[in-house]
């Protein structure tokens, strides 16, 4: 089995919430982490306080997952930072909340744009590298991606898409030794929708606590493989 400290990873939209808990998790393992965001200055401040984790080394990137080639170059950086690439988190994703009648069309395209074709183009960049390496494909989807609610229609339509994308791609890649799994979290005190992380957050999951479930997941013996896990808040929101 392989070792964690040998190996690399690249997670999309690390600069902040649930990507960040997830590359400070993987650098304290020993993991090579690169994380990306749509801009230089959001991934270097990230990459500040990330380097001081370690042991693990860390690299930011600016690259937008609505981009086919920008996926490829932040792929190219990676190969050329760490020399491989074991572990693809496509993580970065945004929501749009509003009724069908007032919901945009450049919302929609933006959610959809996101959080699902963005999956498919860094898992598309990332293959050659993923297979070289026997890799491990993490989409981060959502609880959203099983239950639908009202302002939610193209969040939703991203997140089953992205659900059912995931299960057919781990399909696709099983035999050829690529582990794929997609994870379904509840609310996470993150930043995501506008938000900002506060003391009435604490009944959440906390970004680290998934990037503890990254870190289950890379040690499961090689045999198993947990393809799809919905994680919510153990209680419901303090009144
Ligand atoms: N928070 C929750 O309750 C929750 C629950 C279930 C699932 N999720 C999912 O978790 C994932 C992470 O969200 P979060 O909660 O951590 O939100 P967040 O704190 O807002 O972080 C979103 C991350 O995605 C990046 N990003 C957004 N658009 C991007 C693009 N086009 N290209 C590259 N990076 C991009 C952002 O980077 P920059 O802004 O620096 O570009 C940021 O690093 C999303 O897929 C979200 O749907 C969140």
């Amino acid at each position: 089995m392989k070792k964690l400290n040998e190996m690399v990873a690249l997670i999309t939209g690390g600069s902040k919430g649930i990507g960040y808990g997830i590359a400070a998790s993987l650098l304290k393992e020993g993991v090579n982490v690169a994380i990306t965001s749509r801009g230089q200055d959001a991934a270097d401040q990230a990459v500040q306080e990330l380097s001081t984790i370690g042991p693990g080394k860390v690299i930011g990137i600016a690259a937008d997952v609505r981009s086919f080639e920008s996926q490829q170059q932040a792929v190219a950086k990676t190969l050329e930072a760490f020399g491989r690439l074991d572990i693809l988190v496509a993580n970065a994703g945004v929501g749009h909340f509003a009724d069908i009648r007032s919901l945009t069309p450049e919302q929609w395209h933006e959610t959809i744009d996101t959080n699902l074709t963005g999956v498919f183009y860094s898992l598309k960049a990332s293959m050659e590298a993923l297979i070289d390496a026997q890799g491990y494909f993490i989409s981060i989807a959502s609880l959203a991606g099983t239950n639908f609610f009202a302002t939610a229609s193209a969040y939703n339509a991203s997140k089953f898409g992205l659900v059912g994308f995931t299960q057919a791609v781990m399909l696709d890649l099983r035999e050829a030794g690529i582990k794929c799994t997609t994870i379904m979290p509840g609310s996470v005190a993150s930043h995501f929708n506008n938000h900002e992380p506060n003391a009435g957050d604490a009944w959440k999951i906390q970004p680290e606590d998934l990037g503890q479930m990254v870190v289950d997941l890379l040690r499961m013996h090689p045999r198993t493989l947990p393809s799809k896990i919905e994680v919510r808040p153990s209680q419901t929101a303090k009144k």
